[in-house]
């Protein structure tokens, strides 16, 4: 009973009140907290535009120092956490290992666990709240090097708490550069404004399911496996590891024409282009198509790119895409720059996962706050059947 808006997949919903991140989709503007994202890639970095978004203002020197000493405290996981790691099939997708030993972390911190701890624990104590945030923020790039040792069949690297955050994460890898066997300053960087850029993106599908399984009061760990799963799908997270498979598959720009009238007779989508809301250029691959170039003068130039570009200028200049308002988006170029840097293609995923924890973090406690919030429960318009008797199997058709 009562009205019922059927807005299907969202489109015209607001679902929360948020001050955390603003996009003007006609306009091409991201700002998180009210500072440009191209400022904050310019002149910040991850953990302190990871404190913005989940404390709302930039940090002190104070709170700076201690919030990244103590992220950086956070990063060993548990042995166990290795084992089960270990356990995967070297084959296994490194997105179903990130996803499974987030959620797995869970039982290793009982004292988080809602069911046992209170149900409203992190409604009412933030400094529990604070402590998974920490624990997150530290272990994820953890988890994420250790799903790539696994597949290569290496040996697991401890976190090196004296490294930036980018920088620890790359030498967990084992990315270190031949000359010094210290990872490649120019490259942490690069990969440091790709984490900003990929930080938050208010709600998108896999910040909505982490708003929306966060609203059961559920551990975080649970939750942003949650949200790891919406990410790793080829519509959102997953279009990185799209675009290259797709810009690999058409090879070569005498081959990007045609690849195009696929996609104008809808065979194809042109995977990185369009968006829910950007009608005009995303503003992060703008950043990103510069930083490209700032990596391939470390690793060398990724031949693709020159696919992409073509891809690009005619897209860009026919009617299909220009009337619908589709522009490349965050994940048309970022592929490329993971592929210069060597990182294998299906873990393009988890290096966008990364960097979204701090947003769904953000979000997370932004919800718990939030004095109108309650567990999300949308409404259906029941399309089924009416009333009917159950007929016995033998007497069934
Ligand atoms: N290639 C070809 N046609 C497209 C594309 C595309 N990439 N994107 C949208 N369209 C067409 C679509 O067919 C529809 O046409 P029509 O109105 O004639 O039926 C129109 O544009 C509107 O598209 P939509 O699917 O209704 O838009 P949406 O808001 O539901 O979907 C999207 C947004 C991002 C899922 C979609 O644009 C898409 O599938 N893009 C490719 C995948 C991709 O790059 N995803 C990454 C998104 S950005 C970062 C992130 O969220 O992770």
């Amino acid at each position: 009973p009562g009205i019922r808006i059927y807005d299907p997949a969202y489109q015209n919903t607001a679902v929360a009140r948020s001050k955390i991140c603003e996009i003007d989709g006609d306009k091409g503007i991201l700002r998180y907290r009210g500072y440009p994202i191209e400022e904050l890639a310019e002149k910040s970095n991850f953990l302190e535009v990871s404190y913005l978004l989940i404390y709302g203002e930039l940090p002190s020197k104070t709170q700076y120092d201690a919030w990244t000493n103590q992220v950086m405290r956070h990063t060993f996981i548990h042995t166990r956490v290795q084992t089960l790691m270990q356990s995967f099939n070297y084959d296994a997708h490194p997105m179903g290992m990130f996803i499974s030993s987030v959620a797995a972390m869970s039982t290793f911190h009982p004292e988080a666990n809602p069911a046992l701890a209170g149900n409203e624990i992190y409604k009412k104590d933030s400094r529990v709240r604070n402590k998974q945030i920490l624990r997150l923020m530290g272990k994820v790039p953890t988890v994420a090097a250790s799903c790539y040792r696994h597949r290569i069949g290496r040996h697991f690297n401890n976190p090196r708490n004296d490294l930036s955050y980018t920088e620890n994460f790359l030498y967990m890898m084992d990315y270190l550069s031949e000359e010094n066997y210290k990872p490649n300053p120019k490259l942490a960087k690069a990969l440091d404004v790709l984490f900003i850029l990929h930080a938050d993106h208010e709600l998108n599908c896999s910040t909505a399911a982490m708003r929306h399984i966060g609203s059961s009061l559920v551990d975080p760990y649970s939750a942003v496996a949650g949200a790891a799963s919406a990410l790793y799908g080829p519509l959102h997270g997953g279009a990185n590891e799209a675009v290259l498979r797709m810009l690999e598959e058409i090879g070569s720009v005498d081959n990007v024409a045609p690849f195009l009238e696929q996609v104008k007779q809808r065979k194809r989508k042109l995977m990185g282009f369009g968006h829910r809301v950007y009608k005009n250029y995303d503003p992060r691959a703008k950043i990103i198509r510069r930083i490209a170039y700032e990596v391939f003068d470390v690793c060398g130039k990724e031949p693709l790119i020159e696919v992409a570009i073509e891809l690009e200028k005619r897209a860009l200049s026919d009617e299909f895409f220009t009337s619908k308002k589709l522009y490349p988006n965050v994940d048309f170029y970022s592929g490329l720059i993971y592929k210069a840097m060597g990182f294998p293609t299906d873990f393009f995923p988890v290096l966008f996962a990364i960097p979204r924890v701090a947003g769904w973090l953000a979000h997370w406690v932004e919800s718990l706050e939030d004095p109108d919030a309650k567990i999300w429960r949308p409404r259906q318009v029941y399309t089924g059947e009416g009333k009917r008797s159950y007929v016995p199997l033998g007497v069934r058709d």
